[in-house]
C-alpha cells in the first residue's frame, strides 16, 4: 500500500455495494510537463516547474495528477517514446526532482499517477538497440519481428497510426519490426514472458517510490496478434491485464486508468467490472470520435451533433450504473481545447467553459481536468503548418497534401482538431508567453494569453477557476454526486443536456444550454418548486420553474 493521499474511510457504498476507494471522490488533473511551467528558462516545462505550481492545484482541490511521460526519451512523440523507464528526461529534471514532487504533492494530499507507456518503447531504448543489432540476444524477442514477404517487401500492408507503413525494415537482422505508431516507437512483444517480467518489475519500482498509480497508454493494444491483423483488444489483452494485476497491483491502494480507443459498451466491463481484477477505469473515446468525420478522420471533423454526443456519453453512464467505474473527460493532450471544440470560445467563452464543466463534473465517474481547462483556455488557431510541432499533424499534412487535399483545407481541420492546441504553454499571467517561460517556448503560446490567464481569471467576478473549484469540492462532500446513478432527460433535444442523479431519496437535477441563443424548455412537473441551487454558470435560482428560460451556455444544478 502506498502512502500518497489519505485513503478515506473504506465504506461499502449502497449504490453499488462497492467498497469506497480514495479516488471515487477525487478529481484528476492532467499535467503535460513540457507545456506546464518552465523553471529554468530553457523554453521547456519541467518537474521543478510543476512542483512550484502545486499551490494552484491544491487550491483547485484536485486529488491526483496524471503526469504525462517525464521519462528519458528522444521526444519524437513528446515522451510517449521512452528510452529509459527508470530515468527522467534531463530537460524535465532528475529522479531527485521527481521524488521531491511526489513528496511535496503528498503533503498536499495529491497523488501522482504516472503515465505507463508499454505498448511500445523508443527505438533508442537499449532493448531495441540490442534487438536490432542481432537475432541472437534475449532482447530481440522483446519486439515484434517478421521476415520480409517473398518480394522482399513488408509482411503486410498495415499502416501506422502516425502515417506510413506499420513495418520498418532493419538491415542488420534482415527482418521487419512492427510499430503501431511511428518507426521510432517499436511495439513491445508482450508474448515474451521475460519482457512482461521486466515491465512488472519497473512498475513495482515506481510504486515503491510512492506514486499513486498509472494511466496506461493505449493499453488495449498489448494483446495484439499481428499475423491475424488484430491489434486492438486482441486475444491476450485480458489475460495480460490480469497477470499485471496479480504481479503488481494486488494489495496496493493505487489507481489505474487504461486508455483505450477501441473499448465499447460491449467490452467496457471486461476492464473495470467488479471482480475482474484488471483496471479501475478506462478512458474511452466514443463521445470524442462522435466529432470526427466517419471516413476522413480527425483532420476533417464534422459539425458537432449534441444528440449523438449525448448518446455516447450516457451509454457509459448506463453501463457503469451497477458495476465498473468511468473516467470522465472532454480534453487531454491529444485533443483540442474543449471550449473551442464543443462550444464558443469567443463571445461566450466563460459561460461555455463553465457549462462544459457543470455537465462533466456532475456525471458519475472520476472527472479529469486538463491543464488550462480550469481557466477556459482555447485552441491556438495557427495560420501556417510550420507553427505546428506534433508529428501526427505534420505527418498527416504531408500525406494528405500528397493525396491532393489543399493546405487551406488541412489547416482548417488542424485548427479544429490538432493535438497541438492543448500543448501550447499554460497561461499563468500576462507576462510574455503567458508567464510559462522566461526563454523561448518550444511551441508558441496562444496569442490570447493577455486576456486568458490564471492571474486574470482568479480575480474575475465570473471566474472559471472558482466554478471548477466548487464542482470539485461538491464531489468530495456529496454522496449523491459521487455515487448517485444517472437518468438522462430530453435525449432527443439537439440543444440541451439534462439529467438527474439519484441516490436513495436524494435527487439532483442538472440542465445546460449548449447553444449561443436563449432556450426555453418545459420541465417535468415533479421537478418544479423550491430547490437548493448547488451550481450555476450565471446567477443562482432558488426555484425550478415549470418553464425554464436559459441564456446562452447557461447551466444549473439543483438538489431537490
Ligand atoms: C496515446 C497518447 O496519449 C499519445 O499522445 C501518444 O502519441 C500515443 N498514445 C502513442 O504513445
Amino acid at each position: 500500500m502506498t502512502a500518497h493521499a489519505p485513503p478515506p474511510h473504506a465504506a461499502p457504498n449502497a449504490a453499488s455495494e462497492r467498497t469506497e476507494r480514495w479516488w471515487h471522490r477525487a478529481t484528476g488533473y492532467q499535467v503535460y510537463p513540457r507545456s506546464f511551467a518552465d523553471s529554468n528558462g530553457d523554453g521547456m516545462g519541467d518537474i521543478p516547474g510543476i512542483t512550484s505550481k502545486l499551490g494552484h492545484l491544491s487550491d483547485l482541490g484536485i486529488g491526483f495528477i496524471w503526469l504525462s511521460p517525464v521519462y528519458a526519451s528522444p521526444m519524437i512523440d513528446n515522451g510517449y517514446d521512452i528510452a529509459d523507464y527508470r530515468n527522467i528526461a534531463p530537460e524535465f529534471g532528475t529522479l531527485d526532482d521527481m521524488d521531491h514532487l511526489i513528496a511535496e504533492a503528498r503533503e498536499r494530499g495529491i497523488g501522482i499517477v504516472m503515465d505507463l507507456v508499454v505498448n511500445h518503447s523508443s527505438s533508442l531504448h537499449h532493448w531495441f538497440q540490442a534487438a536490432r543489432a542481432s537475432r541472437d540476444c534475449a532482447q530481440h524477442d522483446y519486439y515484434i519481428w517478421r521476415d520480409p514477404a517473398p518480394d522482399g517487401g513488408p509482411p503486410d500492408d498495415a499502416r501506422a497510426a502516425f502515417g506510413g507503413p506499420a513495418w520498418t525494415y532493419c538491415e542488420e537482422v534482415g527482418q521487419y519490426y512492427f510499430h503501431f505508431f511511428s518507426p521510432a516507437q517499436p511495439d513491445l512483444n508482450w508474448q515474451n514472458p521475460a519482457l512482461r517480467a521486466e515491465i512488472y518489475d519497473m512498475m513495482r519500482w515506481w510504486l515503491d517510490r510512492g506514486i499513486a498509480g498509472f494511466r496506461m497508454d493505449v493499453i488495449s493494444l498489448i494483446g495484439k496478434d499481428v499475423d491475424a491483423r488484430v491489434y486492438e483488444e486482441g486475444p491476450d489483452l485480458h489475460p495480460f491485464l490480469q497477470e499485471m494485476h496479480r504481479e503488481v497491483l494486488a494489495g496496493r491502494d493505487v489507481l489505474t486508468i487504461g486508455e483505450s480507443w477501441s473499448v465499447s459498451i460491449e467490452t467496457g466491463l471486461l476492464y473495470c467490472g467488479r471482480d475482474r481484477d484488471e483496471l479501475d477505469m478506462v478512458f474511452e473515446f466514443s463521445h470524442i470520435r462522435e466529432g470526427w468525420h466517419p471516413e476522413l478522420g480527425k483532420f476533417a471533423p464534422k459539425p458537432f451533433d449534441l444528440v449523438a454526443f449525448k448518446r455516447a456519453l450516457f451509454s457509459w453512464q448506463d453501463l457503469t450504473r451497477e458495476d465498473g467505474w468511468h473516467a470522465l473527460f472532454l480534453s487531454n493532450h491529444d485533443l483540442p481545447r474543449q471550449v473551442s471544440f464543443y462550444a464558443d470560445d469567443r463571445a461566450h467563452r466563460r459561460p461555455a467553459a463553465k457549462t462544459l464543466a457543470t455537465v462533466l463534473h456532475l456525471l458519475k465517474g472520476t472527472p479529469f481536468v486538463y491543464q488550462g481547462e480550469e481557466i477556459g483556455m482555447t485552441n491556438a488557431r495557427f495560420e501556417r503548418i510550420d507553427q505546428y510541432r506534433d508529428l501526427e499533424t505534420l505527418n498527416h499534412f504531408e500525406e494528405q497534401i500528397a493525396q491532393g487535399v489543399s493546405p487551406e483545407a488541412f489547416l482548417a481541420g488542424a485548427n479544429r482538431n490538432s493535438r497541438d492546441h492543448s500543448r501550447t504553454p499554460m497561461q499563468w499571467n500576462a507576462a510574455p508567453h503567458g508567464g510559462f517561460t522566461t526563454g523561448t517556448p518550444w511551441i508558441q503560446a496562444n496569442p490570447n494569453f493577455g486576456e486568458v490567464n490564471v492571474e486574470q481569471d482568479m480575480v474575475h467576478s465570473d471566474s472559471v477557476f472558482a466554478h471548477y473549484r466548487r464542482l470539485i469540492a461538491l464531489r468530495k462532500e456529496s454522496d449523491l454526486v459521487t455515487f448517485g446513478h444517472t437518468v438522462q432527460l430530453m435525449q432527443d433535444d439537439p440543444d440541451i443536456i439534462a439529467f438527474e442523479r439519484r441516490l436513495g431519496d436524494e435527487r439532483l437535477f442538472v440542465i445546460a444550454n449548449f447553444t449561443a441563443q436563449d432556450r426555453e424548455r418545459e420541465l417535468p412537473p415533479e421537478l418544479a418548486g423550491q430547490a437548493d441551487c448547488l451550481v450555476c454558470s450565471h446567477t443562482p435560482r432558488g426555484e425550478i420553474p415549470r418553464f425554464l428560460r436559459l441564456v446562452p451556455y447557461e447551466s444549473l444544478a439543483w438538489k431537490l
